[in-house]
């Protein structure tokens, strides 16, 4: 298992480029299940998910690779095998997104049901909830999802959760039903908008785009083309908060301020001045003290949840105590007690945790516990004093495209290391 080696205290500055977002290839990568065609996805950032959804698709019978550096081309015109196995699912749980595609296109579809994972129970009781009344024949077999529908009719569905993945399963399903669906309180992140597009330029009928009420007309058959997947603002994020921490200076480029103004708000009010181009975003943390500002994740457009943790390293060292409450995962703190062992002063009650701003933190060996946790304790160990040695970063591949080298053009000291005991 491979570590990450940061020597911190170095502000970060420079220029780095945004990857497409991981939350839009892997519905895309879905999506693709419902066209005939070839489909050619640009802007696709080379990541573990993405590599296990291209495995998830080839092992059903379709071809689908990257055909270029950051190009992904897939060809699901036959599909013999219809199911998403437990292994593939368990490791990304997106593979869920299968569900309503498979069942559209092929009247047929078997999908490992996720279970567990680290940051909570994450159940998918919507997606089902949604496909039934579309007038899905559902049943739960062996840990399986096994759903059937001759042809999916349109329903109105008014989704009792706000839910990322449950509004593009329905979404996708609805797209080749007979009809027309309406889903209400469907969520609103500029993933889902970004499939909503990418449907509508292959041939669907989507409206609605960017509302908490999506109107999808059902058409015959979707045809191939070409669409380019929108910036990750997480990564944005990500690397914004690693300037903050370390009082850096840096300039973001090929993304969106639109994607995460609320991100860029908290910062302006930490302290860190933030100017918003056309494609780029620049941050100057280095000349005011920074205040640690309180954040409360919820769906889109509030604090993004996959934010949290990263905001919470770049809270250990401001002034002042802030309050983070996480909404929308129960189990979404387990970065606390690693940034405690590197000096951070957090308490946590249930879904709040109250931080109080240190004047430093020191190094440690500390150990990622899911994606953006581990995001988090890159960030605090950039900023801290001496060695830090992060295991278990498979979590961190899963999600960014080349996380150390882009580091490093910044000015960080950070190194790949095979495991040492
Ligand atoms: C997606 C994102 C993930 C992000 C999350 C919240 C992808 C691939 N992943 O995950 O990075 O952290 O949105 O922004 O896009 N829920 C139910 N029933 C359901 C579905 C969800 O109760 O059927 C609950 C979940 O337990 C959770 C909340 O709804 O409490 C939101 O989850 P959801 O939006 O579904 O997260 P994902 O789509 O899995």
């Amino acid at each position: 298992m491979q570590q990450l080696k940061i020597i911190g205290g170095q502000a970060l500055s420079g220029e780095v480029a945004i990857s497409g977002a991981k939350n839009a290839v892997l519905p895309m990568l879905a999506a693709t299940l419902l066209i005939e065609g070839d489909t050619c996805l640009y802007n696709v950032a080379r990541l573990r998910d993405v590599h296990t959804f291209l495995q998830v698709l080839n092992e059903m019978g379709a071809r689908a690779e990257f055909s270029d550096e950051n190009q992904v081309c897939v060809n699901a015109k036959t599909i013999t095998n219809p199911v998403a196995p437990y292994d593939l699912v368990k490791t990304m749980r997106a593979s869920v997104l299968v569900l309503g595609p498979l069942l559209a296109r092929f009247g047929y579809a078997k999908v490992s049901l996720p279970g567990g994972c680290a940051i909570g129970a994450r159940p998918v009781d919507q997606h089902i909830k949604g496909l039934k009344a579309m007038g899905a024949d559902i049943a739960i077999v062996e840990g399986y999802i096994e759903a059937k529908a001759s042809k999916l009719k349109g329903a109105h569905i008014v989704m009792d959760t706000v839910t990322v993945t449950g509004t593009e399963n329905l979404m996708m399903a609805a797209v080749l039903a007979e009809g027309t669906t309406i889903l209400d309180n469907a969520a609103r992140e500029p993933e889902v908008s970004d499939l909503a597009h990418m449907l509508n330029q292959m041939g669907a009928k989507i409206s609605g785009i960017d509302t908490s009420t999506l109107t999808i007309e059902g058409v015959p058959s979707l045809h191939g083309g070409e669409y380019s997947v929108l910036p990750d603002r997480i990564e944005t994020g990500t690397h914004l908060l690693a300037a903050a921490a370390t009082r850096g200076e840096i300039t973001v480029r090929n993304t969106r301020s639109d994607l995460l103004e609320v991100v860029l708000e908290k910062l302006e009010r930490a302290g860190c001045a933030i100017k918003r181009g056309e494609n780029f975003i620049y941050l100057d943390a280095r000349h005011k003290p920074l205040q640690a500002i309180s954040v409360r994740t919820a769906p889109f457009p509030a604090f993004p949840t996959d934010m949290q943790a990263q905001f919470m390293a770049f809270n250990t060292l401001a002034q002042g105590s802030a309050t983070i409450v996480e909404t929308i995962f129960e189990n979404r703190f387990m970065h606390v007690p690693e940034l405690a062992r590197m000096g951070a002063d957090i308490s946590v009650d249930g879904q709040i945790a109250t931080i109080r701003g240190v004047s430093k933190l020191s190094g440690a060996r500390v150990m990622a516990t899911d994606l953006r946790a581990s995001a988090g304790l890159v960030i605090a160990a950039l900023a801290a004093e001496g060695e830090s040695i992060i295991d278990r970063i498979y979590h961190l591949d899963r999600g960014y495209d080349a996380m150390e080298v882009k580091l490093k053009a910044l000015g960080a000291q950070i190194e790949r290391l095979q495991e040492i005991s």
